[in-house]
């Protein structure tokens, strides 16, 4: 089968077939931004994209993604490396702490402001729900989302 990874298509050979789409990013495409947390679909540490919608890779079979293009954390930025709006509002907020749960973090908001532009902070925290942070870092996550967002200068 045919990955489609951040734009790059990978030929996924039979013996991954059976693996997890977090599996194979991290283990086989040397894709580690995306974080192994629970492995059972509770944490969101392994979330990424696919088709346009936030995902457990943990949870997700490889072989259910032919044909539904994946985005990681690491195909987040432009052109250039330009970072994704999302990402310079995670670092002008100084979110991040032991950072383990982050890209989960990222790539759930950024498919949150797809479907609502200007969350409040109720939106925010139903969105993020399943993306736990052990550090306690909800605040600024808030206030990241609502600076990607456009509310916050
Ligand atoms: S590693 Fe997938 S939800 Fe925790
Ligand atoms: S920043 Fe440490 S788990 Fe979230």
């Amino acid at each position: 089968m045919l990955l489609n990874v951040n734009g790059v298509v990978a030929e996924i050979p039979r013996a991954w077939q059976e693996e997890s789409l977090l599996s194979v990013l991290r283990e086989h495409l040397g894709l580690v931004g995306t974080k192994y947390g629970c492995g059972v679909g509770v944490c969101g540490a392994c979330t990424v994209h696919v088709g346009g919608e936030a995902r457990r890779s943990c949870l997700t079979p490889v072989a259910a993604c032919a044909g539904a293009p994946v985005v990681t954390i690491e195909g987040l930025a432009g052109p250039g490396g330009a970072l994704h709006p999302v990402q310079a509002a995670w670092l002008a907020e100084a979110v991040p702490q032991c950072g383990y749960c982050q890209a989960g973090q990222i790539m759930s908001t950024v498919a949150l402001l797809r479907r609502n532009p200007a969350p409040d902070d109720a939106a925010i925290d139903a969105a993020l729900a399943g993306n736990l942070c052990r550090c306690g870092t909800h605040q600024r996550i808030r206030r990241a989302v609502r600076r990607a967002a456009g509310e916050r200068p």
